[in-house]
């Protein structure tokens, strides 16, 4: 698997100011881990359990934003030419990276199953839109790139709405201390053999980025 998955030297150094986070027994690893294996994990019971949880999270949640929240996607964003026009970043939450997204696309989508949080979104002129990411409300093939910051990858919906040389970017703020994690080797796992990726380590965070059609060879090089 790992022969798929091209892991860049870390380029940002962790910073100091790093969250302390949590191990592998925290209880969300065991419910990010089982949809990523099987969407059929994903009950309709679940999904108002968590949807209940991040609404009852969402007043402060904002106060979480900062640096660590962004940079690592700020790094994707930089170093590699992420092509498209059509971007969903799905688990946007309070819309900590919208503002890095919507100047670099031509369409940018956020969904998130807790209107809670989506309530708190100051993003203008960004369409928000309270969902499932085990549903999504979307046609196949509707996207070319798909962000995920600290959210659940399901792959068969991530797959069905990408278009075919479309991109999955997911992040973990706080690295393998991030609560809602899973490996840059576990994402390609899930997702399948059509996919390749690129991943890196990037100040406290960890990204990666799959596609059917892997583009970044010049900027691996660069
Ligand atoms: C850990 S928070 C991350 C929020 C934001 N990306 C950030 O880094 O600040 C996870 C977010 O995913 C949302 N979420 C959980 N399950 C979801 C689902 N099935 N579909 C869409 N959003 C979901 C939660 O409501 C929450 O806002």
């Amino acid at each position: 698997m790992s022969e798929r998955i091209t892991k860049w030297e870390r380029v940002l150094p962790e910073r100091s100011d790093r969250p302390e986070g949590v191990d592998g027994s925290h209880p969300m690893r065991a419910v990010v881990e089982q949809i990523a294996s099987s969407e059929e994990g994903w009950t309709q019971e679940r999904s108002a359990k968590v949807r209940e949880l991040f609404d009852s999270m969402a007043s402060d949640w904002a106060e979480r934003n900062g640096p660590d929240r962004t940079e690592a996607l700020a790094e994707v964003l930089e170093r590699l030419s992420l092509p498209g026009r059509r971007c969903l970043e799905v688990g946007c939450g309070t819309g900590s990276v919208l503002g890095l997204l919507s100047p670099r696309f031509e369409a940018v989508v956020g969904v998130d199953l807790a209107m809670g949080m989506l309530r708190k979104v100051d993003c203008d002129g960004v369409p928000l839109i309270q969902g499932d990411a085990g549903r999504l409300p979307f046609a196949d093939g509707s996207f070319d790139l798909i962000v995920a910051v600290n959210a659940f990858l399901f792959p068969r919906e991530f797959k069905r709405v990408l278009s075919p040389s479309g991109s999955l970017v997911f992040v973990s703020s706080n690295g393998d201390r991030t609560p809602i994690y899973l490996s840059p080797d576990r994402v390609g796992e899930a997702l399948g053999e059509e996919f390749s990726g690129v991943s890196a380590e990037s100040g406290n965070g960890v990204w990666s980025c799959f596609s059917r059609r892997p583009f970044w060879d010049e900027a691996m090089g660069a």
